[in-house]
């Protein structure tokens, strides 16, 4: 047993392009997703335990109280199956985001990813395993899951795959693992992602409400399917390196997305209309351009504005030129494929 130790972690946010949206008990995905990690938007936290009497757990946001308190220690409470040591420690955990608290982006990701990466850490430092394992990713990734589903794909560089797909070896529901290098073409290896800030406002809907919302939902069965074929395709269009495909793809899963929110009971509209017109200008700047850009939208009214790095210039100026105008006080986060999380000293 060890009587006290510090460990911090930054682990960045990701972008599905396959979405996740449904599960089933045990925190497991009705299908598999495949995302992105980004560089820029990460969550940086640290843990410090102490042995003690009483097992407490104090939380800090960015030095202050915060709500995300109570999520931290029901999902620390849940952990304790897993980790059974948690109950001899009293806990400081300290976190902080790289991207503005407004902003309006998720950060459940970020945010149990950063946790799930010190808490798998603490635990292998007390079994006196080595965390420079590969299995050591999966198994914070397996930890992350628990606490927000998405949050499993983070804990990677490049691309990452959760959900059981036979179109990967090693693919599982209970964590996500690395796409292979191998088996992506060089033009996605500097993917560009603008976040483009439609509306700040917090969610009309959570995660988990939406995720509920898939029990019963008409279209379910045949949402299964079709993500099972959007992976499939996109696999290998991400092989060959066709960006028009890419696009393709990559909206209708978007769109898709909002389709279910939007025939679910109750029904939810996360796009405003400053995100229809985004979409519209991005479908004729493509095509007028023949420049391969295109979107995806989490469940909310932001846009991805996704593009490849040799057309920075040309993207930064149509986004200032013609997008900044239905953004929120203009903002937009230059964001792109990053290098997965990161040990702190
Ligand atoms: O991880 P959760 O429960 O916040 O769900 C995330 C769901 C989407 O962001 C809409 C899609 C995805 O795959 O990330």
């Amino acid at each position: 047993m060890i009587e006290s130790c510090k460990v911090a972690w930054s682990c960045p946010s990701n972008i599905a392009l396959i979405k996740y949206w449904g599960k089933k008990p045990g925190q497991l995905p009705i299908n598999p997703s495949l995302s992105f990690g980004l560089q820029k938007a990460r969550t940086k936290t640290s843990i410090e335990i102490a042995r003690a009497s009483t097992h407490k757990i104090n939380f800090l946001f960015e030095r202050k109280k915060s709500s995300f308190e109570k999520r931290v220690i029901s999902y620390l409470n849940e952990l304790h199956y897993e980790f059974p040591w948690i109950e001899n420690y009293s806990f400081l955990i300290e976190s902080e985001n790289s991207f503005p608290h407004s902003a309006g982006i998720a950060s459940s990701a970020s945010a149990f990813g950063a946790l799930a990466l010190c808490l798998t850490d603490i635990d292998w430092q007390i079994k006196g395993k080595d965390s420079s394992e590969a299995s050591f990713f999966e198994h914070a990734s397996r930890i992350a899951r628990l606490g927000s589903g998405s949050a499993s794909r983070s804990m990677y560089k490049g691309f990452a795959l959760w959900g059981k797909t036979n179109k990967i070896s090693g693919s599982t529901d209970g964590n996500a693992i690395p796409v292979p290098w191998n088996g992506t073409h060089p033009v996605y290896n500097d993917l560009r992602d603008a976040v483009l800030l439609v509306d700040s406002a917090k969610k009309e809907v959570s995660s988990s409400v939406g995720h509920e919302l898939m029990n019963g939902h008409p279209f379910k069965e045949s949402r299964a399917k079709q993500a099972h074929q959007n992976l499939s395709d996109l696999l290998q269009i991400m092989k060959s390196g066709n960006r028009d495909a890419f696009a393709e793809v990559v909206e209708n899963e978007a769109l898709s997305l909002h389709a279910l929110m939007m025939s679910s009971n109750p029904s939810f509209i996360l796009l405003k209309p400053n995100s229809l017109k985004i979409i519209e200008k991005i479908k004729l700047f493509r095509q007028q351009n023949s420049i391969p850009i295109s979107f995806t939208i989490d469940a909310g009214p932001n846009i991805h504005l996704l593009y490849f790095a040799e057309h920075v210039h040309k993207v930064h100026a149509f986004i200032k030129n013609e997008l900044v105008e239905f953004l929120e006080n203009g903002r937009w986060l230059d964001d792109r494929l990053g290098e997965g999380p990161e040990k702190m000293e």
